[in-house]
This record gives structure tokens, C-alpha cells and sequence, in this order.
């Protein structure tokens, strides 16, 4: 960003990491070097992210769609994020940024659930930035707990009585206490949002792009926050 450059920027940032595997395929290389590499990638945009300013970012990392992919990919995926949650730890200290992992991780292994404890409770007191890592999750998923979760309160007494608001409801999904994300971006070329966030994202700005995961850094998202500058500047007092 130059110094004459002022964007709008979002205050909550969601992106759905796409492409990895046609990344790799396209190098003539296999799906999980693309997935290394899209791992790499997620570690540096972090800090090009918190740098910028943007005090939110909630990413798409494994969907409950996502256990249908072959047993060794899955394998790999969950070992890569066994390794990045401790390097995330150690980013989370030095940046004073708070980690949650949204998506249900009773279906994960006992010891990454153990890593993503550990990384919670490590950071839950930091507030500089705050970023969600959505594993295991899905929209759908998330709404059904989310209403088991209030209907057990209900039976229990705890609900208030009358009619249950957007804000009673909030308080039972993963997201609760993060505000709503202002711009999604999605890259390599699918336009769906794929059960991502599907009650949060009511109002989000979207934006998609050809380009794969692996291959977006700093230039890519500037290009995504100007489009959505733009798009604020045209429409900004119509939400
Ligand atoms: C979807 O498509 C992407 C994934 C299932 C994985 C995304 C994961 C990462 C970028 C790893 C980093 C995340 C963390 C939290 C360490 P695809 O990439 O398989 O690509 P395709 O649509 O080309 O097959």
C-alpha cells in the first residue's frame, strides 16, 4: 500500500483457501506439496494481514465436506495443521493476536484437539488481532449445535422466555463475540461460499478470484480491498 493509498479496509477479513491441490497439479507436482505451500503461504499473509491493520481474519482451512477426500490427504492436512498451530502459538505470543479454531474438533485427533486447547488458552487474553481458523467446520454444522446447545438451555430455564433474537442466537455459535465478517474473499475460481459462515456472512461483501491459493500474496489482496474500497465508497450508506 503507498502512502497516498487510504482504503476502507474490512474490519473482519473471512477467506476460503481454495486451489492448492490444481495449484500442484498444474507444476506437474502432488496435491500435498500444494498444500505445504498454501500452508506457507497462510503464515506470511498473516503478517501482511496484522501489518495492514485488519483486527480479524477468519479462514477456511477444512470443511466437514472435507473427510471425503482420500485417506492420505486427509492425513497430511492434519499433520500440517498439527505443525502450524505450534508455529501459530509462538506468532500468536510475539503478535499479541488471539487464535480460536471454529468447526466441531470432537471428530479431530486427541492430540490436535490437545494443540488446539493449548494455543486457546495461550492467547485468549490478547486482543491486537484476532484470527479463527475454521477446522472441521461447516455452516450448517454449526447452526445445528448452536440450536442443540440453546434448546438444552431452554429446557433447562436459562433462556430468557418470548422469542429467540439474532442476538440470543449469536451467542450459541462458534463465532460468538466476533463480529460479522465484512469481506469474504475466495480464491481459484469457484464463486460459492461452500457452508462457510452461512449466518455470519448475511451481509458480507464478496469477492472472487482466479487466482490460486498458493499464489496469493500482499498484490492479490490489495486488489481484493480496492474492489471492496470501491464498492464501499459506491454503496456505502445503503447497508
Ligand atoms: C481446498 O481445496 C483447500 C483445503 C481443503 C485445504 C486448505 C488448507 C490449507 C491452505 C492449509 C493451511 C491451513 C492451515 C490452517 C494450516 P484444495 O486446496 O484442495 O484445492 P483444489 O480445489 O485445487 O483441489
Amino acid at each position: 500500500m503507498n502512502m497516498e493509498e487510504k482504503l476502507i479496509l474490512p474490519n473482519h477479513l473471512a477467506i476460503i483457501l481454495d486451489g492448492n491441490g490444481r495449484w500442484a497439479k498444474k507444476r506437474g507436482m502432488p496435491r500435498s506439496y500444494g498444500h505445504i505451500v498454501g500452508t506457507d503461504n497462510l503464515e506470511k499473509m498473516c503478517d501482511v494481514i496484522s501489518d495492514m491493520g485488519i483486527k480479524y481474519l477468519t479462514v477456511y482451512a477444512f470443511s466437514t465436506e472435507n473427510w471425503k477426500r482420500a485417506q492420505d490427504e486427509v492425513a497430511l492436512l492434519m499433520n500440517l495443521f498439527r505443525k502450524y498451530l505450534r508455529r501459530c502459538e509462538k506468532k500468536a505470543i510475539r503478535n499479541h493476536m488471539r487464535v480460536r479454531i471454529i468447526g466441531d474438533p470432537s471428530a479431530l485427533a486427541p492430540d490436535l484437539q490437545d494443540e488446539i486447547r493449548e494455543v486457546e488458552e495461550v492467547s485468549k487474553d490478547y486482543d491486537r488481532m484476532f484470527f479463527q481458523i475454521a477446522i472441521n467446520y461447516g455452516g450448517r454444522d454449526e447452526i445445528e449445535r448452536a440450536v442443540t446447545k440453546l434448546a438444552d438451555d431452554a429446557r433447562k430455564g436459562v433462556l430468557p422466555e418470548g422469542r429467540v433474537t439474532g442476538e440470543i442466537f449469536e451467542r450459541y455459535l462458534d463465532t460468538a463475540g466476533i463480529p460479522d465478517p465484512d469481506l469474504m474473499i475466495r480464491t481459484s475460481g469457484e464463486q460459492r461460499i461452500s457452508n462457510f459462515l452461512l449466518w455470519q456472512m448475511a451481509y458480507t461483501e464478496y469477492y472472487f478470484t482466479d487466482v490460486a491459493w498458493p499464489d496469493f500474496h500482499k498484490e492479490e489482496l490489495l486488489e481484493a480491498i480496492r474492489e471492496y474500497d470501491r464498492r464501499n465508497r459506491r454503496f456505502g450508506d445503503a447497508k
